[in-house]
C-alpha cells in the first residue's frame, strides 16, 4: 500500500499542475493572465518541490519540464534553431548567491565574471537575420516552435530590417523581449476607456495582445519597442563574452538594455540588484527584475543547461508593493455602455507612492473566482505602478461575518433589471434612461478630449442629472441660466462661463460630436477617420455595413457598432434634437480637410519580396493613401505588391487570381495615376 504521504503529495500535484496549465493557458494564450506573476510562481515553486520530494513524480509533461504554453493557429508556425529556454527564478537574495557558489563548485579555482541587466517585463521573441537581413521574427510559443509574427515586428520603430553596419554577422539569431511603454499603455488605456472598451491589465498584457492581433495595421498604432538581450546562435563574428555581444548588437541598431552592471563576487551581485531597484522606475518599460548572467561563452559551455534553463543564468524578481487591508465593502459602478463593474472599496491603504480606496474588481467571475467576500482582509498589490488590484484574500482571518458577492438582478441607478452579457462575461443594464449611464455618457461627451464643454465636470454633470435638466446629451443645448441657477452654491460667473462653453461647443468639428456621442468602440482614431471620410453626418447615417468596413481604421466589428447605433430610432431622434440646437454636423467644419479619392483608397494590399524602401515606409504610404495594408493573402487582399523574389505569397496571389502589382507600377498608382 502507498504510504499515506505520498498519495497525499501525488493529490496534490495533479491539482497543482491542472492549475499551472490553465494560467499558462491563459498567460500565454489568451495574453490575460488572472493571477500576478509571484502567485503563479509561488504555485510552480510548491510542484518543484514536491517533485523533488517524491521524483517518481515527475513526468515529462509536468509543467516544471516545459516554458509555455502552444503557439497559436492563425500564424504560420516557425520552428527555434535552439529551444527558447525559460530562466530560473527567485525573489531572495540568499538564493541569488547560492546560484553564485553553486558555480564556483562547478568551475573551480575560476574567477566567474557577471553582468546583471534589467528583466524586461515583455514578451519574449525570437528573430534571425541573415546576411544582415531580417528573415523572420517569431514568439517563443512552447519554447520550440512559435508564431511568424514578422509582420508586426516590422511595425516596430526599434526593429531594422536590415542590420546596420558594412560587416553584419552572417547569420544571427537574437532574442527580446517586446514590451510596451508605460506612458504609451497609459495612453492606450485611456483611450480604450474612451471608445467603450475593455482596459488591459498592465503594459505585458497589452503589449502580448498586440502581438496576437493579425492585422499589422493594428499593431502599428501600439506604442510597442524591443529590447535584445541575448543571442541564440551567431556565425561569421567573433565574440567571446556577453558584452562584447551586447556592443555587437548595438552596432548593428539592435536596441539593447538601458544599463548593465558587472561583478565577480556574490556580494556584488547583491549590490548591482539592489542599485537596479533604485533606477528601474525611470526606464521607460516595466522592469520586474535582474538578470544575472556568466558573461564568459567558454565557462557558459562547461556550465551547460538543465532540461529547462541554463545553469549560467538566473533572474531575481523584485517583490511588487503590496498592502494589507480591509475591504469594507463591494459596490456597483454602472459605465457608460452600462455595464455593471464591481469595485472593491477598501480602507485607505498607502502601496506605491499613493493611497489606494478602491480597486475594481473586473468582473462578477473574478470575484467568484479569487472568492473575495466583504468584510474580508486582503492583499492589494500595484503591479507595475499602475492599477490596484486585489490578489490575494486572507482566508484564514476570516470570522465567519464575511458576506459573499452576488450580482445584483436590478441596476442599483435605476432599478430596472440587468441582463447578462454571456460572450463578454458583462452584465449590463440596458435602460437607455439609467440616471448613472447618463451620468457617465455626460461626462464623456463633454470632456476635453471630445466637445470639451468646460464646466461641466463630474460635480455639474451629478447636479443637472440629479436635478432633472439633463435625460439625454441633447438636454444640456437646453439648459438655461434660471435653470442653473437652482443649483445650489453655483454662482453668477460660474454660471454664464457653463453657458458660453456649452454655446461654443455647437461649433466643435464633426468627429468630436462623433467621438463625443459614444457609440460603442468608437475611439477619437475611428471618429476621425469617420469625420475624414464623409465629411457630414447624414451620408454616416446612411451607410451600409459594407460601406463602414472599407474605411481603413473601421473593421467589422466597428462597422457593425457605428450601423447598429444609427439605426436605434431614439439615437436618430436625439441627432435631430442636436441639429435642431445648431450643432455643426459637418458642414460647418473647416478643419475636415477633403482629401482626393485615390485609386488606392479603400483597397487591401499585401506587401512581399524585397523592395527599394523598407516595408514598413511603403505600408505607410498606402495607409497615407487611404489603403489598408494586411500581413497575408485572402479573398480581402486588392493587390499584392510583389518585390524581387518574391515567394508563397505571391504563388498564393496569382492561386487567387489576385492582381499583382511591381514595384514600378505601384509608385506610378500612389502618384495619381490611375490604377485599374
Ligand atoms: S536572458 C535562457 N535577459 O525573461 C533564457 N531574459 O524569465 C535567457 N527576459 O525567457 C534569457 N529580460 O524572455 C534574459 N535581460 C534579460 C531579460 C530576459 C527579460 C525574459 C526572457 C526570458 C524570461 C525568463
Amino acid at each position: 500500500m502507498p504510504d499515506k504521504d505520498f498519495e497525499k503529495a501525488s493529490k496534490r500535484a495533479g491539482v497543482l499542475r491542472r492549475e499551472i496549465e490553465e494560467h499558462n493557458q491563459r498567460y500565454y494564450q489568451e495574453a490575460a493572465p488572472t493571477i500576478s506573476d509571484q502567485e503563479f510562481d509561488k504555485l510552480l515553486r510548491e510542484l518543484v518541490d514536491l517533485e523533488a520530494a517524491h521524483p517518481e513524480l515527475k513526468t515529462p509533461d509536468s509543467p516544471t519540464q516545459r516554458v509555455g504554453g502552444k503557439p497559436l493557429e492563425e500564424f504560420a508556425q516557425i520552428t527555434h534553431r535552439t529551444p527558447m529556454q525559460s530562466l530560473d527564478n527567485t525573489y531572495s537574495e540568499e538564493e541569488v548567491g547560492e546560484f553564485y557558489r553553486r558555480m564556483q563548485k562547478l568551475l573551480p579555482g575560476a574567477e566567474i565574471p557577471v553582468v546583471i541587466e534589467p528583466k524586461v517585463d515583455g514578451v519574449a521573441v525570437c528573430l534571425l537575420y541573415e546576411n544582415g537581413e531580417l528573415q523572420y521574427a517569431a514568439t517563443r510559443g512552447d519554447g520550440t516552435m512559435g508564431d511568424d509574427v514578422t509582420q508586426n515586428i516590422l511595425t516596430i520603430r526599434d526593429v531594422p530590417r536590415k542590420l546596420k553596419g558594412a560587416h553584419p554577422p552572417r547569420l544571427l539569431e537574437v532574442r527580446g523581449e517586446v514590451y510596451m511603454t508605460k506612458e504609451g499603455f497609459r495612453k492606450l488605456n485611456e483611450e480604450r476607456q474612451e471608445a467603450g472598451l475593455p482596459t488591459f491589465a498592465n503594459p505585458r498584457n497589452s503589449a502580448a495582445g498586440s502581438l496576437k492581433q493579425l492585422d499589422p495595421a493594428i499593431v502599428r498604432k501600439r506604442p510597442l519597442g524591443l529590447v535584445f538581450h541575448i543571442f541564440g546562435a551567431m556565425e561569421g563574428a567573433d565574440v567571446e563574452t556577453h558584452s562584447e555581444a551586447l556592443q555587437l548588437l548595438k552596432r548593428c541598431g539592435l536596441q539593447i538594455g538601458e544599463k548593465i552592471w558587472k561583478a565577480k563576487t556574490g556580494a556584488e551581485i547583491i549590490e548591482a540588484i539592489r542599485e537596479l531597484d533604485k533606477v528601474r522606475h525611470d526606464f521607460v518599460y516595466e522592469t520586474d527584475g535582474a538578470v544575472v548572467k556568466v558573461e564568459s561563452f567558454a565557462q557558459r559551455e562547461r556550465l551547460g543547461y538543465t532540461s529547462k534553463s541554463p545553469r549560467w543564468a538566473m533572474a531575481y524578481k523584485y517583490q511588487p508593493d503590496r498592502a494589507e487591508t480591509k475591504l469594507k465593502s463591494i459596490t456597483i459602478q454602472v459605465g457608460r455602455t452600462g455595464v455593471l463593474t464591481p469595485v472593491a472599496e477598501l480602507e485607505p491603504v498607502f502601496v506605491s507612492g499613493s493611497t489606494v480606496a478602491r480597486a475594481t474588481l473586473h468582473n462578477e467571475e473574478e470575484v467568484a473566482r479569487k472568492d473575495i467576500r466583504e468584510g474580508d482582509t486582503v492583499i492589494i498589490e500595484k503591479a507595475g505602478e499602475v492599477i490596484p488590484a486585489v490578489v490575494e484574500v486572507k482566508k484564514e482571518l476570516r470570522t465567519g461575518a464575511e458576506k459573499e458577492f452576488k450580482m445584483p438582478s436590478k441596476c442599483p441607478a435605476c432599478g430596472e433589471p440587468v441582463f447578462r452579457d454571456t460572450e463578454q462575461v458583462a452584465v449590463r443594464c440596458i435602460n437607455a434612461s439609467c440616471p448613472a449611464q447618463i451620468k457617465r455618457r455626460l461626462e464623456h461627451f463633454a470632456h476635453r478630449g471630445a466637445m470639451d464643454i468646460e464646466g461641466m465636470g463630474e460635480a455639474m454633470v451629478e447636479a443637472v442629472v440629479s436635478h432633472g435638466f439633463v435625460r439625454a446629451l441633447d438636454d444640456l443645448y437646453d439648459l438655461t441660466h434660471d435653470k442653473l441657477a437652482t443649483i445650489p452654491r453655483t454662482g453668477e460667473k460660474s454660471i454664464a462661463n457653463l453657458l458660453a462653453a456649452i454655446e461654443a461647443s455647437k461649433e466643435r468639428p464633426l468627429w468630436r460630436l462623433l467621438f463625443g456621442i459614444g457609440i460603442l468602440h468608437v475611439g477619437a482614431t475611428a471618429s476621425r477617420a469617420l469625420a475624414a471620410h464623409f465629411h457630414t453626418l447624414d451620408p454616416l447615417m446612411a451607410a451600409t455595413v459594407e460601406d463602414l468596413e472599407r474605411i481603413p481604421d473601421i473593421g467589422e466589428v466597428v462597422g457593425a457598432s457605428i450601423h447598429q447605433y444609427f439605426q436605434d430610432r431614439k439615437n436618430r431622434e436625439m441627432i435631430e434634437r442636436l441639429r435642431k440646437a445648431g450643432l455643426n454636423l459637418g458642414e460647418k467644419d473647416p478643419r475636415v480637410e477633403k482629401k482626393a479619392d485615390t485609386a488606392i483608397s479603400g483597397t487591401t494590399w499585401v506587401i512581399t519580396g524585397t523592395l527599394s524602401q523598407p516595408r514598413e515606409e511603403i505600408a505607410e504610404a498606402i495607409r497615407q493613401a487611404g489603403g489598408k495594408v494586411s500581413g497575408s493573402v485572402s479573398k480581402k487582399t486588392t493587390y499584392l505588391l510583389a518585390g524581387e523574389e518574391a515567394g508563397s505569397k505571391l504563388e498564393k496571389a496569382k492561386e487567387l487570381g489576385m492582381k499583382v502589382l511591381g514595384e514600378q507600377e505601384f509608385r506610378a498608382m500612389i502618384k495619381g495615376g490611375q490604377g485599374s
